[in-house]
Order: C-alpha cells, then sequence, then structure tokens
C-alpha cells in the first residue's frame, strides 16, 4: 500500500467527517508560514482527540508538545463548559506561532500555554489536577515520563493519550536501539504492569506515514 493511498483516504475522511474548519487550515498556514516542521496531527486524528475528550466531558485537559496549537485547538473545542487547557511549549519561537493560532481561534480565554521543558513545568502543575485528558505529543524520549506523571495527575475515567508510540513498526523490532523507540518500548512495559490504567495501542497510517496512539483509560 502506497503512502499517496494513506494521504488519500486521510483527505476523503476530513473532507467528509474531519472537517477543518478556517481556523484550522490558518493555524496550519501561520504554523507552515513561520518555519514550523509539519509534525502536527492530521484532521482525522486531530478529531479523533477532539471526540475522545468530548466522549469523556473533558474539563480538565494538559498537553505536552504545542507547536502551533493545532492540536490544542481541536482538543479545546471539546472542552465542556468553564474547561480549561494547558499546553507545554518548549520551543519560545513555536509558543508564538501557538499564540497567535489559539488567539484567532478566539480560545486564549480558555488555553494556558506554558514556555519551557516539560519536565520543568510540570511541578507548577499540581495544583491544577486532576486532569480528565492528557494528550502526549513532545519529545518522544519523555514520553514514559509524562505518562507516569498524567497517571498521578489524573482522575479516574480520565484518558491519556500518547502519539507517535509505534514508530514505523520498530516498537515491535528488539533489535532497534533509537531511544525514540526505546522509550515507546518502555512505556508499553510500564503500562502492561500498571493496575491502575486499562490501555491498548492502535497502529494508524495516514499522511503523516505510519505510526500510532496509545490510549489508556485510568481505572482508579
Ligand atoms: C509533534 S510536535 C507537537 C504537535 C502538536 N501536538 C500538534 O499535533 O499540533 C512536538 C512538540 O513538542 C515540543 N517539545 C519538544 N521537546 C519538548 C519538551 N521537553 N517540553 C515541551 N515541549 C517539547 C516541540 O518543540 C514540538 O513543538
Amino acid at each position: 500500500m502506497m503512502e499517496s493511498t494513506w494521504s488519500a483516504v486521510d483527505a476523503y475522511v476530513a473532507g467528509r467527517l474531519a472537517h477543518e474548519d478556517a481556523v484550522l487550515t490558518a493555524a496550519v498556514r501561520a504554523s507552515e508560514d513561520a518555519g514550523l516542521p509539519p509534525i502536527q496531527v492530521s484532521p482525522p486524528q486531530g478529531k479523533l482527540l477532539y471526540l475522545l475528550a468530548r466522549s469523556i466531558g473533558a474539563r480538565r485537559i494538559l498537553e505536552f508538545g504545542t507547536l502551533g496549537a493545532y492540536s490544542t485547538i481541536w482538543l479545546a473545542r471539546a472542552l465542556s463548559e468553564d474547561g480549561r487547557l494547558i499546553t507545554l511549549e518548549a520551543d519560545p519561537r513555536y509558543a508564538d506561532v501557538a499564540r497567535a493560532n489559539i488567539s484567532r481561534a478566539g480560545l486564549e480565554g480558555v488555553v494556558d500555554l506554558r514556555v519551557g521543558a516539560a519536565l520543568d513545568l510540570l511541578p507548577d502543575l499540581r495544583e491544577e489536577r486532576p486532569f480528565d485528558f492528557t494528550f502526549i505529543d513532545a519529545d518522544k524520549e519523555n514520553s514514559p515520563a509524562y505518562f507516569a506523571w498524567a497517571l498521578d495527575h489524573s482522575r479516574p475515567g480520565a484518558l491519556i493519550v500518547a502519539d507517535n508510540v509505534v514508530r514505523e513498526g520498530a516498537l515491535a523490532d528488539p533489535a532497534s536501539d533509537d531511544p525514540k523507540v526505546l522509550a515507546q518500548r518502555q512505556l508499553h512495559e510500564t503500562v502492561a504492569t500498571e493496575d491502575r490504567v486499562s490501555a491498548t495501542t492502535i497502529q494508524t497510517v495516514g499522511g503523516k506515514g505510519y505510526d500510532g496512539f496509545m490510549v489508556a483509560l485510568v481505572e482508579r
């Protein structure tokens, strides 16, 4: 199967079920114009995040990795009334672009964008807990640490979603010594023995290539 087919199906789905409105399109364009890497989630993936967050009535969302705030906008739109989303971004230049995109989306009163390395920012977030929904999409080497923190600061019934865990199938390659792959293996091994969560990983193909999401439900 060709990657061009995956992209065509993404476009088909986006055109019918995961429509990207003018605000989201403008966010992508502004990010491109500012030279940000095009590594945001696809429209169908953004819609999936939106649906998952909405289906649990999320009021407090935490996001690791803002980039230009594309996934942030999808997620913030899923918040129930009086909801709040905190998103963490290490690169101040990306954060500037994200801030403008969040403002254009009319979400500046809802989204709290914090700039810095996520691990440094986390201690200040303790007062914001418990979170209902966490999206992990920053530096992949730290995904296990972000997951552990999110689990300790989530309510029962919360969801934690981690992106890019399959890494073109390298997740299942024991010979891989790529630190990003090793981190995803560590994440899976930890979650496998963690009785506070029930989780699965779904492989994804699309305009963003071959990868996958881990979705974990916090049981207690
Ligand atoms: C894949 S992109 C996020 C894409 C975004 N979630 C979306 O779908 O629109 C990863 C982002 O994480 C940021 N990042 C990398 N290391 C980080 C860290 N230690 N703390 C916070 N953000 C980090 C990168 O600068 C980049 O913007």
